[in-house]
């Protein structure tokens, strides 16, 4: 990128490879005032790829509730550390105060309150990587429908309404779900899939309305490694393998270890590896062909090229285990492969897990030495979530708790990144990338309740309508 890129990128701080770090963040330091620790259960990531559901139950007293219409109430609404320098109007007023200052008063009170709000732009402000722009910081992050019912890896008219939807809803982007790069790579019989030139044209039509509705369009590639083959509520089968008799495979991985239930992988060979590495390429290309504007590697969730990351779940001798310089040899790899095929204006975002939650295996150290070095290969974005690789690991799940990983590869390996996990509030959202937490925010479950949570945050943080991300033909229902 270059240095007129920042132009897009508003947040003060220091400047590197052409984006803004507004602050340093030490670890673990989360916005607590903002978002209370929920105490709650631990996930199962193994079936999910996802926090514990309840989690965001207990948490969520949302803000952009849809009955929240009350403009009275919105403004009640703001926070006490936003209003705390200014003056109460609904304190008794003096005797002598006319009811006509009094009314003034409250006005002026009201102005300043929407000027406090106004500040409040940094979720809505466009962000520049490489070629492309993107119109806010309000990310769809991947999430597995799971709903290539025909079992042939392709989109159907429910993908279209799922994604384009979340478009008109005001996200700046739009990552389609976990796409397999070969049949085998799938996590389940109905993920979708770019395996096969065939598939293509099933992406361009949903590719094209999301781009016409003003977001920029992702794809995530991924190979589900032992991971694979589980069932979903399509196929009947939950959190197990599929049985080969019923559509399943023989799932790989990088050593013959089984997952919790699932069935035991067989180990990759080299040759094998090289192949996968293709597999990613060619799909890629194919991404590319079906118009999308960025495509994302899946590194994260215990999935193949995490598995390769991981000590505990990589126990190769050759070059693609032991030193951490040989488990990340096959990301490195498929990461070099993906940015030559691609337009060289084209971002291209890796999702990594930052730890696994387990001692001795993958953690936050090694995590920033693999984002400076995929830095260095042509990465653009880190999206930075954690777990899912070992079954039966706690998780301290609770609002923001993964935003400390983000903030820390993104100071420390000086790589964009975006922060995922219980982001539930336009306040907390917005706070993060002011911070310097994130570049973006990432809203998963919370936008499969509500496709138009980024026009309701943009209602709440005081971005006019004018500048809210609307499609025309909503303008007269503004928030
Ligand atoms: C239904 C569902 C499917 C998911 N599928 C994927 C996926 O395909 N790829 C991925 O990287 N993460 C996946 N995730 C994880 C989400 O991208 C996100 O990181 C997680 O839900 C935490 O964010 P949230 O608390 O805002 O929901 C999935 C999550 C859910 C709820």
């Amino acid at each position: 990128m270059t240095q007129e890129d920042n132009a897009a990128n508003d947040l003060p701080g220091f400047d590197m490879r052409g984006f803004t770090v507004a602050d340093k963040t030490s670890a673990y330091d989360s916005d607590e005032d903002e978002t209370p620790t929920g105490g709650d259960p631990a996930p199962d990531a193994a079936a999910d790829d996802v926090t514990d559901d309840a989690a965001l139950a207990d948490a969520d007293d949302d803000d952009t509730d849809a009955d929240d219409t009350d403009e009275a109430a919105d403004d009640d609404a703001l926070d006490d550390d936003d209003a705390e320098s200014l003056a109460d109007p609904s304190a008794d007023p003096p005797a002598n105060v006319s009811a006509k200052r009094r009314k003034g008063k409250k006005a002026l009170f009201k102005s300043a309150k929407n000027a406090v709000k106004a500040q409040s732009q940094a979720l809505f402000s466009p962000i520049k990587l490489r070629g492309l722009t993107v119109r806010n910081r309000v990310w769809l992050p991947p999430m597995d429908t799971y709903s290539a019912f025909a079992r042939d890896g392709k989109p159907t008219p429910f993908h279209y309404q799922h994604y384009v939807s979340r478009a008109v809803g005001g996200f700046g982007l739009v990552c389609f779900e976990a796409t397999a790069v070969a049949p085998e790579g799938r996590i389940s019989p109905c993920d979708l899939g770019l395996w096969d030139d065939d598939q293509i044209a099933a992406y361009q039509w949903i590719v094209r309305g999301i781009k016409e509705a003003g977001a920029a369009a992702a794809i995530q590639l991924n190979h589900a490694g032992r991971k694979g083959s589980t069932g979903c509520f399509a196929v009947g089968v939950n959190g197990e393998t599929v049985p080969e008799s019923e559509g399943g495979w023989r799932t790989v991985a990088p050593s013959p270890i089984a997952f919790g239930r699932q069935a035991e992988p067989r180990e990759l060979s080299v040759d094998e590896i090289h192949g996968i590495v293709a597999q990613f390429r060619a799909a890629a290309i194919r991404a590319v062909a079906a118009g999308f504007d960025v495509v994302e590697i899946h590194a994260a969730h215990g999935y193949l090229l995490s598995e390769f990351l991981d000590p505990l779940t990589n126990t190769r001798v050759d070059e693609y285990g032991g030193s951490l310089e040989n488990r990340m040899r096959l990301l490195v790899e498929v990461t070099d492969a993906i940015r030559g095929a691609i337009p060289s204006a084209m971002p291209l975002f890796v999702r990594i897990s930052a730890t696994d939650w387990a001692a001795g295996g993958w953690d936050l150290n090694q995590t920033i030495e693999t984002a400076r070095v995929l830095r260095d290969h042509g990465v653009d974005l880190v999206d930075v979530s954690t777990g899912g690789i070992l079954p039966g690991v706690a998780v301290p799940v609770k609002p923001n708790y993964q935003v400390p990983f983000s903030a820390n590869v993104r100071s420390k390996a000086l790589v964009p990144t975006t922060a995922v996990g219980l982001i539930t509030k336009p306040k907390q959202a917005d706070r993060i990338v002011r911070k310097g937490e994130a570049d973006a925010v990432q809203i998963g479950r919370a936008a499969l309740r509500d496709p138009y949570w980024p026009l309701r945050a943009a209602a709440k943080l005081g971005v006019g309508t004018a500048k809210a991300p609307y499609q025309p033909q909503y303008v007269r229902g503004a928030f």
